[in-house]
């Protein structure tokens, strides 16, 4: 029966980019036979289970409120989550966010004495997001195992741990720089950092957060990744060897809504309708375009992506939100941001392009047989997405760990030809096509590169998710190891 096995606590940073892989792990925790307390702030809750998703319907999961007020922070009304917040703001959040840490304690009190919730078990573990270091020492003070668990790939999460805590672009004129504790990693540039990081210098509000929250991962009983070992061992080697507690890799977990197949607001496109055309295609024929959930680029860059759309004869699927300086959620004005014409030109006559406004379900574009490469921001779930179909990618990273993902794609795993960095990077629409080129010809000998290393990547998802009797995926066997731990220390407590 579902739940029999043991009630487990996920309790994740309010962030859309954080919640949701957790809703992801949640729901791969129930079907593994565990009951999910889901913590969060009072309004995130409410949206939570107000919405249609599948985890606000699964019994398994019991969402519960941890009592937040912003406004006794210094913060507007309402501000639970970062994303409706400009930047500052946002900062300013993730640093309140430790005085969460006596509520939490109450919580667990409470939880294990039974006297809240919704499960007539205490909880074994808790699950918590990597932004909550202190949560460990909590936890500890329960009894009960702690871990966390991370939505980023692993190579991509090293760099962003070295940098944060070795800030080694503080010690160098040049615009070339490695990491010390990262060396394999081979050499950054600049251009590669997020706002953030390039002005941190150990005194600013963000660097402070960082180095006070990173070394408190050591206190976890280990770390939980969403990703496979086979692929992405070096950023999880660097984890294992910096933290000493153990790493598993037990991706790809990926947030997969029933729902997803009615588009969001009036815009984006029915899957029906999506699939009739890529139907039309021709194998590995159409370049998959989209930014992201949170992303956009500059005007600028908008014109040019669109001529060179217009100039390269491949067929292209092209998610499109209002560029940077407008209103994301404001209608969509072609007249304004494209070449004349566009969109009559591919989508009506030739029917070469097809834009979508906001939102397509990407999942299943991604899964079909007419698509040849994905440029993406290189956010780790549109990566995961894009592998796990073999599907090779043009990368154009913008904030945060993308940066850090694409090299890896690039360089470590060679899926990935980088198209540009950032919303300032100066895009021409001849280097453009070139490298949609490159990529989707099926003559070139870069392109069957690519081709042939994303097919590899995805029979190693393939067999690192596999559950048999006779034979367990890597990815299944740490997930094992995690829940053994589990259930040792909950025997071991008794
Ligand atoms: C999603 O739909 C499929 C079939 O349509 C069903 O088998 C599955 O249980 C559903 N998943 C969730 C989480 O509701
Ligand atoms: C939050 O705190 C403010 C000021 O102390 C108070 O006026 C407000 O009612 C509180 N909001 C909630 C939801 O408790």
């Amino acid at each position: 029966m579902e739940g029999e096995k043991g009630h487990i606590v996920l309790f994740p940073f309010m962030a859309q980019g954080h919640i949701i892989p957790f809703l992801a792990l949640a729901s791969k925790f129930t079907q593994k036979g565990y009951q999910i307390t889901f913590i969060n702030t009072p309004l995130n809750i409410k949206k939570l289970k107000s919405s249609s998703s599948s985890s606000s319907k699964n019994p398994s999961i019991h969402f519960l409120e941890i009592p937040f007020n912003s406004t006794e922070h210094n913060l507007p009304p309402d501000a639970e989550i970062t994303d409706s917040l400009p930047y500052n703001l946002a900062l300013k959040l993730l640093q309140v966010s430790p005085s969460l840490e006596s509520n939490f304690r109450n919580i667990l009190t409470n939880l294990v004495n039974l006297k809240i919730g919704f499960f007539k078990k205490p909880p074994i573990c808790v699950v918590s997001d990597f932004f909550f270091g202190w949560s460990a020492k909590v936890t500890h003070e329960f009894g009960i195992l702690h871990s966390i668990f991370v939505g980023a790939g692993g190579f991509g999460l090293a760099c962003y741990y070295s940098m944060w805590i070795n800030l080694p672009h503080k010690h160098t004129d040049n615009l070339e720089f490695i990491l010390p504790d990262f060396q394999e990693a081979g050499k950054f540039h600049v251009t590669q950092l997020s706002p953030s990081l390039a002005i941190a210098d150990g005194n600013d509000e963000y660097s402070v957060f960082q180095m006070k929250n990173l070394p408190l991962w050591k206190n976890s009983d280990g770390v939980l990744f969403n990703t496979v070992e086979e692929f992405d061992n070096s950023g999880l080697m660097y984890f294992r060897r910096k933290l000493c507690i153990p790493v598993w890799a037990i991706g790809p977990i990926l947030y997969q809504e029933n729902d997803t197949k009615t588009p969001r607001k009036e815009s984006g496109i029915p899957l029906v309708k999506c699939k009739e055309w890529l139907d039309n295609k021709d194998e590995k024929s159409v370049l998959y375009i989209c930014f992201g959930s949170q992303n956009t680029i500059s005007p600028s860059q908008m014109m040019q992506l669109a001529k060179a759309l217009d100039g390269v004869e491949v067929n292209f699927i092209w998610v499109i939100r209002p560029p940077l300086g407008f209103d994301v959620n404001a209608d969509f004005k072609p007249e304004e941001w494209l070449p004349e014409g566009f969109i009559e030109r591919n989508q009506e006559n030739e029917q070469r392009g097809l834009v979508v406004v906001n939102w397509a379900p990407q999942v299943e574009i991604l899964a079909h047989e007419s698509i040849g490469s994905f440029l993406s921001n290189c956010g780790w779930n549109s990566v995961l997405e894009s592998l796990i179909n073999g599907v090779p990618l043009i990368g154009w990273p913008m904030a945060a760990d993308q940066f850090f993902n694409a090299k890896f794609l690039v360089e470590e795993i060679g899926v990935c030809v980088e198209m540009a960095r950032g919303t300032t990077f100066d895009v021409s629409y001849g280097d453009v096509i070139k490298k949609i080129e490159l990529v989707m010809d099926s003559e070139s000998e870069k392109g069957k590169r690519l081709r042939g290393k994303a097919c590899e990547v995805k029979e190693m998802i393939k067999d690192a998710t596999r559950d048999e009797a006779d034979y367990k995926g890597s990815s299944i066997r740490a997930m094992d190891e995690f829940f053994n731990l589990m259930m040792k220390e909950r025997i071991g407590s008794q």
